[in-house]
C-alpha cells in the first residue's frame, strides 16, 4: 500500500462519527428486512442516514448518492448535508444508505449501509451507470490485474503469483445473465465461481479477507458502488480496476456532464478515491463482512460496523448495542 498523508480536514472524530451514520441507516432499514418492499427499506435507510449526517459538524456534499435531484428526493447528488454548511470542513460524501435493497426485501445475506468520505474533490463523481470491475486482495505486485486483459490472463497472472494452478483460483461474480460468457470462461479454467445475488461492494471487499478464500472479483455492477468499494480498498489494501460501461447516448451524456472526457478510461484505486479517505459500513443483514442488525427484546438492537481510514490503515470493528433514543 502507498503511504497517504493524513488529512487535517478529515478530523479523527469524524472517523467514529461515520459509524453512527451507517448504524442509523442500517437500523432504519432493519425494520423492513424480509418484508418484500425494496422501496420502503431504501426510504427508511435514506431518511435515517440523512438525519444522522445533518448532525455532524461539516460542510458536506453528496457526490455519489441516490441519484440526481429529479430522481431522488433525498441524498441526491449535489445535496448539501451537515450541521456546519458554509463554515465547517468541506467534505465530499459517497453513500449508499442501503446497498442491497432486494437482498433486504428478501432477507438475504450481505446487505450493508455504506459511506465513504474524503476532502472536497477527491472522490470520482461517477454517473449512475455500470462499471466493469476487477479486484484482487493485498499482497500482490502492483499492476498484477489489468482490465485491458482477458479474464483468463488475469486469473493466470494471479495464480502464478499465488503459486497455484488457475483452477484453484476463486472468483466472485454477480449472478447476472450478462455474466454468462465470463462465468463460462472462468469455468473452462476450472476456477471456483462464487455467484452473489446482489451487493458487489461486499463482493469486492471480500477479496481482502483471507477467510472468504475469494481471490478475485470480476464483472459489471453499479459505478457508484465501484467508488465505494475502491475507497474501502484504499484503506485495507488490494488493487482495483474500473471502467465505466455505457448502454446508450443518454448515459454517455451524463458522464460528460460530470466532466468525464475519456469514456473508455480504466480507473485505478487512486483515481476513484484520492488522498485520505474514510470508509464505513454497518451490516443490515448477516454477511461475509458484517453481522446484520439484530432486533432483540424491549427495543434493544445490536449492530456490527467497520470503519477504516486510508492514511493510517486503521480498521476498527464496532459492535453497538442500541436502546430506544440512542
Ligand atoms: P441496490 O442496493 O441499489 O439494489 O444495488 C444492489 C446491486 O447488486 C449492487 O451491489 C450492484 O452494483 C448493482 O446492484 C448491480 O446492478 P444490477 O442489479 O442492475 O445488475
Amino acid at each position: 500500500m502507498t503511504s497517504t498523508p493524513a488529512s487535517t480536514v478529515l478530523d479523527r472524530v469524524l472517523v467514529l462519527e461515520m459509524v453512527r451514520v451507517t448504524e442509523a441507516a442500517a437500523i432504519g432499514a432493519s425494520a423492513l428486512i424480509g418484508r418484500g418492499d425494496e422501496k420502503a427499506a431504501d426510504h427508511a435507510a435514506v431518511e435515517a442516514m440523512r438525519a444522522a449526517l445533518n448532525e455532524l459538524y461539516m460542510d458536506g456534499t453528496v457526490v455519489i448518492g441516490e441519484g440526481e435531484r429529479d430522481e431522488a428526493p433525498m441524498l441526491f447528488i449535489g445535496e448539501k448535508v451537515g450541521a456546519a454548511i458554509g463554515r465547517g470542513p468541506k467534505i465530499d460524501i459517497a453513500l449508499d444508505p442501503l446497498e442491497g435493497t432486494t437482498i433486504t426485501a428478501k432477507a438475504g445475506p450481505n446487505a450493508l449501509a455504506v459511506l465513504a468520505v474524503a476532502e472536497e474533490g477527491n472522490l470520482l463523481n461517477a454517473p449512475d451507470v455500470y462499471m466493469d470491475k476487477l479486484a484482487v486482495g493485498p499482497g500482490y505486485p502492483e499492476g498484477i490485474i489489468d482490465l485491458a486483459k482477458s479474464p483468463t490472463e488475469n486469473v493466470k497472472a494471479v495464480a502464478a503469483a499465488k503459486g497455484v494452478e488457475p483452477g484453484e483460483i476463486i472468483v466472485c461474480v454477480l449472478d447476472r445473465a450478462r455474466h454468462a460468457g465470463l462465468i463460462a470462461e472462468l469455468r473452462t479454467l476450472g476456477c471456483g465461481v462464487q455467484l452473489i445475488p446482489d451487493g458487489d461492494v461486499a463482493g469486492v471487499i471480500a477479496v481482502t479477507d483471507p477467510d472468504t478464500t475469494i481471490d478475485l472479483y470480476m464483472g459489471q455492477g453499479g459505478a457508484p458502488e465501484g467508488v465505494l468499494a475502491a475507497a474501502a480498498l484504499r484503506c485495507v489494501g488490494g488493487q482495483f480496476n474500473g471502467r465505466l460501461v455505457f448502454r446508450n447516448e443518454d448515459e454517455r451524456a451524463r458522464a460528460r456532464k460530470w466532466g468525464i472526457a475519456d469514456l473508455n478510461k480504466i480507473y485505478k484505486l487512486e483515481e476513484l478515491a484520492k488522498g485520505d479517505c474514510i470508509f464505513a459500513a454497518t451490516g443490515v443483514t448477516d454477511g461475509s463482512l458484517l453481522d446484520g442488525v439484530k432486533r432483540l427484546k424491549n427495543g434493544v438492537m445490536t449492530t456490527e460496523s467497520v470503519v477504516m481510514r486510508a492514511s493510517s490503515g486503521t480498521v476498527r470493528w464496532v459492535r453497538g448495542e442500541h436502546r430506544k433514543g440512542d
